[in-house]
């Protein structure tokens, strides 16, 4: 890996706003351009920033609405580097997990560009061990019960203090990969194997907890941005309830009502669990609650598919806030309405679908969609949202249940 030192030109706050694809554009690479990265560059795009966009793949959703679009393996870091070099962002900011972070951190080592929030924040949260390890025993944040395990029979040892059920995934995976939940020791093996099928890399490693039997979950979105004092604040979104099956989210609403003390505890451990992680940006904080008690989950250090509802219900969208807080801009949390979002999957395995139906669910009162314009549909493979508002969260579920029912993958 190599980067060229003479290259550094790190923007400096408050930013000299300008005009794309000239001198003075503030440029942005996002690594990873799917449907959380196209709102992000849409974000951008408004207020006149130069985006660029990466991904795995060509035409991909955010590839779509950029000023431009580089598709490369995004955990090469000669490759990343390379494209860091040519493209000199003032921001990279990683969408996806799947990154090759020491490159992330070697440009940011470098000056060569602001890594959104921190190359350590992204190197720290793609791997479960060392996120739980911050959280749990520097942070001393409630967390599940864990241990990590090298072989079948140090997940059996493990078993053995954390007890059934329990919950074994990879270290490094994401949406449920490799994900199971394990009622007897008869189940372990199977468990076990799953994990090596499931994780990322070829990384034998995967960490056992204990099932924690939550009342509900939510996303706590937290936003780093610079306060009026020119100091980084920390501020938070009203929290998003939602529904995950099969480690995918289904359905989100905001607000969640919480208990007074379950929202102070929410809180505390977002602004410890943000403040050691740093930079800028907003943090979807995943949180179990059970009563009062909550229980730190995980932590993305970039918007969260979950709030995709906020595009219905606050001022600003998590997508727009991640943009202002990247820029050193002033945000707002305020929630205008309650509201929820429901995912429509592809049902089909096939490039280039159409969508059946879209009239119709917009006939639905106060409901928005958003179709990704991902080229290649599978059956599980997240195609679009609808996103909701009503005067309260229940009928905000089922109007957007309702619009995501109606709208129909073909093949
Ligand atoms: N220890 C646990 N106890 C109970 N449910 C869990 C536990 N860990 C995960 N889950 C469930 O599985 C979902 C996905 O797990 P998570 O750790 O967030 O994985 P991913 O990184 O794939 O999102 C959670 O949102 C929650 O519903
Ligand atoms: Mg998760």
């Amino acid at each position: 890996m190599q980067l060229d030192s003479t290259s550094s030109h790190l923007p400096v706050l408050p930013l000299q706003f300008g005009t794309p694809l000239t001198d003075s554009a503030i440029r942005v690479m996002l690594l990873g351009s799917g449907e959380l990265g196209k709102e992000v560059v849409i974000a951008l795009q408004r207020l006149g920033v130069e985006v660029i966009a990466v991904d795995r793949y060509p035409n991909a959703p955010g590839h779509q609405v950029a000023h431009r679009s580089h598709t490369i393996d995004m955990s090469d870091p000669d490759a990343l580097l390379a494209l860091i070099e040519s493209e000199k962002p003032h921001f990279v900011v990683p969408e996806i997990e799947a990154i090759a972070t020491d490159a992330l951190a070697l440009a940011e080592e470098r000056g060569a560009a602001v890594v959104i929030p921190t190359a350590r924040a992204t190197q720290l949260t793609m791997n479960r061990e060392g996120i739980r390890r911050l959280a749990a025993e520097e942070l001393g944040l409630p967390t599940s019960a864990y241990a990590f395990a090298d072989s079948l029979e140090q997940v059996q040892a493990a078993t053995d203090r954390i007890g059934f059920p329990c919950v074994i995934k990879p270290v490094m995976s994401s949406s449920g990969k490799g994900q199971s939940t394990v009622r007897s020791a008869d189940d372990l093996p199977a468990a076990w194997d799953h994990a090596m099928a499931g994780g990322r890399v070829n990384h034998g490693r995967v960490i056992v907890e204990g099932f924690v039997d939550f009342d509900y979950e939510i996303t706590q979105l937290t936003v780093r941005a610079i306060g009026e004092n020119g100091a980084v604040q920390t501020s938070f979104c009203d929290p998003i309830g939602h529904l995950q099956q099969s480690g995918d989210y289904v359905e989100s609403w905001q607000p969640q009502p919480m208990s007074q003390r379950a929202l102070a505890a929410t809180h505390d451990v977002a602004e410890k669990v943000t403040t050691a992680l740093g930079g800028r940006g907003v943090f979807g904080v995943e949180l179990f609650v059970k009563g009062d008690d909550v229980y730190f989950s995980e932590v993305s250090p970039r918007p969260h598919d979950t709030g995709l509802v906020t595009l219905g219900t606050q001022r600003l969208s998590e997508f727009e806030l991640h943009a202002r807080a990247i820029l050193g801009l002033p945000v707002d949390t305020t929630l205008i309405t309650p509201g929820a979002s429901a995912v429509i999957y592809g049902g089909v395995e096939a490039a280039g679908i159409g969508f059946d139906g879209v009239a119709d669910a917009l006939a639905v009162p106060e409901t928005d969609l958003r179709l990704f314009g991902k080229p290649e549909s599978f059956t599980r493979r997240r195609m679009g949202v609808a996103v909701s508002t009503a005067g309260d969260v229940d009928t905000a579920r089922a109007r957007a249940r309702e619009a995501a029912s109606k709208v129909h993958p073909i093949g």
